[in-house]
């Protein structure tokens, strides 16, 4: 068994009922809850704001790990830490002082992340370790959920397991988009320490709205086992 980290990402899951949704996936075994801000601009989708957090943080005691898909990060950042965020994670792509933000993340008490883009390199990231708890490598174009995981990520996340190892770093390596039991081996293989997964936890509900709270636990259970199975394997796709 791999000691990998699961992440359901809340953008799937039932906004009906969603401290409902939470509560299972807590009681599953998921180990933190991922939260995707989007505004409309950096990605084409709009999705949660703090709001939104604020529900999550009071209906979990997990780590709320909240991935801002968005301009200016640094505007938001004290707003959603506020909300109950312990981990915040802004990409670097739209970060022209990554550092300064960082910097700002944790002196607000989170736990701070950059967030890289398929096509952006892991040098981005080398002169800002020491203030890294978290490099978040997305495995999909930010802004939906349920898209192909792109296996042209891989050397970037095992050569940025390099310059963390290099630089004395111990922050996590988080990988993002088409996570599933499928490719969750080659991502584990390749370096990934927490593994974000949407419709592959949530999508495991097939009696959608009406699921009771221990119909809901026993399906994710399920799914997330499946996915921290083949992290254990560390095959390649
Ligand atoms: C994509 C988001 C992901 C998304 C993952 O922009 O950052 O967190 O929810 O969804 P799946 O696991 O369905 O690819
Ligand atoms: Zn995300």
């Amino acid at each position: 068994m791999s000691s990998v980290l699961i992440a359901p990402s809340i953008l799937s899951a039932d906004f009906g009922q969603l401290a409902l949704d939470v509560a299972a996936v807590e009681r599953a075994g998921a180990d933190w809850i991922h939260i995707d801000v989007m505004d409309g601009r950096f990605v084409p989708t709009i999705t949660l704001g703090p709001r939104i957090v604020e529900a999550v943080r009071a209906a979990t005691s997990l780590p709320v790990d909240v991935h801002l898909m968005i301009l200016e990060p640094e505007r938001y950042v004290a707003d959603f830490i506020r909300a109950g965020a312990d981990i915040v994670t802004v990409h670097a792509e739209v970060s022209p002082h990554l550092h300064r933000t960082l910097a700002l993340i944790r002196e607000l008490g989170a736990k701070a992340g950059a967030v890289l883009n398929p096509h952006t390199s892991e040098e981005s990231v080398r002169h800002v370790l020491e203030l890294l708890d978290v490099v978040l490598v997305m495995s999909v174009n930010p802004g939906f959920g349920g898209q192909s995981f792109l296996p042209s990520v891989l050397p970037k996340l095992a050569a940025l397991g390099g310059i963390l190892a290099d630089g004395g770093s111990e922050a996590l390596l988080e990988i993002d988009g088409g996570i599933s039991p499928r490719t969750a081996a080659a991502a584990a293989g390749a370096g990934a320490t927490v593994l974000v997964a949407g419709s592959a936890v949530f999508g495991a509900n097939q009696k959608g709205r009406g699921a009771t709270l221990d119909e809901r636990v026993a399906s994710y259970r399920q799914a997330i086992g499946s996915i921290r199975e083949a992290a254990g394997r560390l095959d390649v796709v």
